[in-house]
């Protein structure tokens, strides 16, 4: 069994971790931390895990996170990279849910996340957890960066079309939609009910943190040329839920339905819809797929890819859950074959 520690499981990304964990048939879920809720039985707070979780937060510091396997860091930026060494240094592996390790230049980093990197000589061997990518690195991370959640349905959209090199890459257009959950659990106003529902607004539009992430990632995938990305967040009146609306140019003819069809046949968690088909929010709902369609409108050379992922599953907790398996030698989809809810 994975011996596993969980930093921050009283958030929503958290408490999606233990959902999956709880349920997965490989893992012993060894420690849960809270700060604020130190003490309290973790099904207390989440009765959805009565009978399955038989645990208490206990604080960061006492937690016995040196003896577990894995330590999934589900924090605010800027916690993992404080305890990465220690942890690395015991043998002890680390998924970090935040965006830590994501960015592979700590003056980027900087730049976007306001502090200094604490642990800028991690960053060098911090694998990035998109699995249709970098699968054999993963096998083999100590520390593992898991992906944002628009980067994940931008990135996967993308990567059929910069793969191939059929598109123009210095124009690219990402308009993306999440639901409210993308914000965690933490109290804002601007979080409220009553300011966020029956209502439509994008933001970050003049730069949001996971531009860097998203335009490294593609340039990565393009063989480390230049990618010119407008990418444009918007917060929609749904608790779970992304939808990404993606533009390009073409550059030379190609079936697209078939790239994206051959590119994905052997990933379980992407599935690509027939042509004429868009995806919905709701087809993913709990689950850790994500779910793409292609299209040509008009026949014109703009190609649009629409891709769809549940914000808290394939873009946060159930994506660590199949980096972990691939860490692990486990099957890659153990745990996470459950089918999204509907309605
Ligand atoms: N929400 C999403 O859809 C999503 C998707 C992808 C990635 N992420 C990333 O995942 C991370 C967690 O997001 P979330 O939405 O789950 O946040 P959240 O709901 O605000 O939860 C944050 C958790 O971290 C704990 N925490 C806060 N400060 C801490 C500290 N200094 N030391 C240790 N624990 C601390 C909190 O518990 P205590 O304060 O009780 O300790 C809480 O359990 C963030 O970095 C976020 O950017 C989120």
């Amino acid at each position: 069994m994975i011996k596993v520690g969980v930093v921050g499981g009283t958030g929503y990304t958290g408490v999606e971790l233990l959902r999956l964990l709880a349920a997965h048939p490989a893992v012993k879920l060894t420690a849960i931390t809270s700060r604020s809720e130190a003490g309290l039985r973790v099904d207390d707070m989440f009765p959805s895990l009565r009978g399955r979780v038989d645990l208490r937060f206990v604080t960061p510091q006492e937690a016995a996170l040196e003896s577990c396997d894995v330590v999934f860091f589900a924090t605010p930026n800027g916690i993992a990279m404080q305890q990465a060494a220690a942890l690395v240094a015991a043998g002890v592996r680390i998924i970090d849910l935040a965006a830590d390790f994501r960015l592979r230049d700590p003056a980027e980093w900087e730049q976007w996340y306001k502090i200094p990197h604490a642990a800028p000589e991690l960053l060098a061997e911090a694998v990035y957890g998109l699995a249709e990518v970098n699968r054999e690195q993963i096998k083999t991370a100590r520390v593992l960066a898991n992906p944002g959640c628009y980067p994940t349905a931008v990135q996967l959209g993308f990567l059929p079309l910069v793969e191939a090199g059929v598109i123009t890459l210095d124009h690219l257009i990402a308009d993306a939609k999440s639901g409210v959950s993308g914000a965690g659990k933490k109290a804002e106003v601007g979080n409220l009910y009553s300011e966020v529902t029956d209502s439509f607004k994008a933001y970050g539009v003049a730069g949001h943190r996971h531009l860097p992430e998203i335009r490294q990632g593609l340039a990565r995938i393009a063989g480390g040329k230049a990618v010119g990305l407008t990418f444009v967040p918007h917060l929609t009146p749904m608790i779970r839920g992304i939808h990404a609306t993606l533009y390009a140019r073409l550059s030379r003819e190609v079936d697209l339905q078939e790239l994206f069809e051959t590119r994905y046949q052997n990933e379980y968690f992407v599935d690509v819809l027939p042509a004429g088909r868009v995806p919905e929010t709701r087809s993913v709902r709990a689950s850790n797929m994500c779910r793409i369609a292609v299209c040509r409108p008009q026949g014109d050379d703009t190609v649009v890819v629409l891709a769809v992922i549940d914000n808290l599953v394939k873009g946060a907790a159930g994506q660590a859950v199949q980096n972990m398996n691939i860490m692990f030698g486990e099957e890659e989809t153990l745990g996470l074959t459950a089918l999204p809810v509907s309605p």
